[in-house]
């Protein structure tokens, strides 16, 4: 077998570990062995990578590419080992600006260095293609980095509205039309700049025009995004492989952000054209009326003389580190027959299955915690809901605001119960930059600090409302 037929044989190997990487990953049950699958696949594809070039490469280009290999191996081990798991979306983000660069380099690398045997229809195909993937790139790179910047709160989460950005979107589509035109009947430089330029300022404003809240599907898509981008570069190298693999990341991360829009009730085409069609956010006029707090010990009480209790964990829980006692909370409540419920919200925290996860890790049961629409009509029946450290996805103005930058989203109906204990450090807005008239409502109270001190505070509480009852007990004995 020549190097070249075993390298194509071991292409198909690695196309079907990632699909099997794919399925693996689509459940929490099996997604650790999906992961296995997918470094397996890409350790393959890389040995064949190489192998496939090694005729072609001296042996200095061989050493150079596996000194590369080693430092991105290296950073991307380091990177993985210390992110924390809210900091995920933005290093997903960031690698997704490294996927874009590479294909806008690949790209300029194919105008550059153009293969003599090409001519005709042929050549014209392989000028659409360099076209189409410095376009793609651009647009995912600085579509990726404006994203980073947003979700590590670099930059203000809140939607960019330029004055007729649709107009400046929907331009930018046309001009990459036409200049792709000009640019297979007659290839040069100028209109490679040209385009390099729409796409980079296209990318960072499509992303820039997102308000905070719609980030999950954003992120999502700009996956899809550097997965075409990738299959661009493919058709380039004229690698299968490559092609495959962009195939699968870029149509499994369309119906990811497909899903979400579904879920968060948002129109899937007007978050991929950077808002369009979706109203401008209302400002906010401040007159919210006055919060009122609550301390430790008042919540201790409360949950004390409690029938039902539901927590509701969002951002702010991951941050505190508050599950390993929101946890002991919840068995301690359950110990005296209260019931106790987990409402999960699908976009709470920063990633899909964020606060699953962290409940698992503190051994919460799994049968006590339901999504989001299963526990929504079951609010209005509820003592006491614990709003612990979330905000966006808690917020009645997604369902009362038709003016509201998050209206329409399904948002947890918590301020249906009896009461509604909400964990904060401040006042501050959530995520989405917008204020949320929950913590102003009758049934609403504030208990401010850290979450984690605050659920050890009535965990402490709780222990002392029992003293006198254990003391009692003991005496009578
Ligand atoms: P957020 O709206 O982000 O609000 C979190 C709240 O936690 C903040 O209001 C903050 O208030 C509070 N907080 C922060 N640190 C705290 C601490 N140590 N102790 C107590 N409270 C603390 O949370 P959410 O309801 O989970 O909503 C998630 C938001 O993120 C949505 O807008 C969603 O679209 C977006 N998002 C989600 C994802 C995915 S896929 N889940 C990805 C990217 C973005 P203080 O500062 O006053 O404490």
């Amino acid at each position: 077998m020549t190097t070249v037929t075993a390298s194509e044989a071991a292409y198909v190997v690695a196309a079907l570990l990632f699909i099997l990487s794919l399925a693996g990953l689509s459940q929490h049950r099996t997604s650790r062995s999906g992961v296995v699958w997918g470094i397996a696949g890409m350790v393959v594809a890389l040995a064949a990578t190489v192998g496939l070039a090694s005729k072609d490469i001296t042996a200095t280009g061989l050493v150079l590419i596996a000194v590369a290999t080693a430092i991105g191996a290296g950073i991307g081990l380091w990177r993985a080992r210390v992110v924390e798991m809210t900091g995920m979306p933005e290093l997903i983000a960031i690698m997704h600006s490294l996927v874009g660069l590479a294909a806008a380099f690949v790209g300029w690398n194919g105008y550059l260095d153009v293969d003599a045997e090409l001519t005709g229809s042929l050549l014209g195909i392989h000028h659409a293609e360099v076209f189409i993937g410095v376009f793609i790139g651009a647009v995912t790179f600085t579509g990726s980095v404006v994203a980073y910047l947003k979700l590590s709160a670099r930059i203000n989460s809140r939607p960019l509205t330029l004055p007729g950005k649709h107009v400046l979107n929907i331009g930018a589509l046309v001009a990459f039309v036409a200049l792709t035109v000009a640019f297979v009947a007659r290839p040069n430089m100028g209109l490679l700049i040209a385009v390099t330029v729409i796409a980079l300022a296209l990318g960072a404003h499509l992303v820039a025009s997102i308000g905070g809240g719609d980030m999950p599907v954003v992120v999502s898509m700009l996956n899809s995004y550097s997965g075409w981008a990738a299959a661009a570069s493919g058709f380039l190298l004229a690698n299968n492989l490559l092609i495959v693999t962009g195939a699968l990341v870029g149509s499994s991360g369309a119906y990811l952000s497909y899903i979400m829009c579904k879920a968060m009730n948002r129109s899937f085409i007007s978050v991929i054209a950077g808002g369009f069609g979706t109203p401008a956010a209302a400002a906010d006029d401040g007159e919210h009326g006055e919060h009122r707090e609550i301390s430790a010990e008042e919540t201790a009480e409360l949950l004390r003389d409690a029938s039902s209790v539901i927590i509701t964990p969002g951002y702010g829980m991951a941050v505190a580190q508050a599950q390993y006692p929101v946890a002991e909370l919840a068995r301690k409540l359950r110990e005296r027959g209260i019931e106790v419920r987990f409402g999960i919200h699908p976009v709470a925290g920063r990633l899909p299955g964020h606060m699953n996860v962290l409940l698992a890790e503190a051994n919460v049961p799994y049968d006590i915690v339901l999504e989001m629409d299963e526990i929504n009509d079951d609010f209005a029946a509820t003592s006491v809901v614990l709003v612990i450290g979330a905000n966006d996805t808690v917020n009645p103005a997604a369902t009362d605001n038709p003016a509201s930058p998050i209206a329409g989203m399904p948002v947890l109906h918590v301020w249906e119960a009896a009461n509604v204990v909400v964990f904060k450090r401040s006042m501050a807005a959530g995520y989405a930059g917008v204020q949320n008239p929950l913590f102003f409502r009758e049934n609403s109270q504030m208990l401010f600090g850290d979450a984690k001190q605050r659920v050890e505070d009535i965990l402490r509480s709780l222990d002392a409302l029992d003293a006198p009852v254990r003391e009692m007990a003991g005496t009578t004995r």
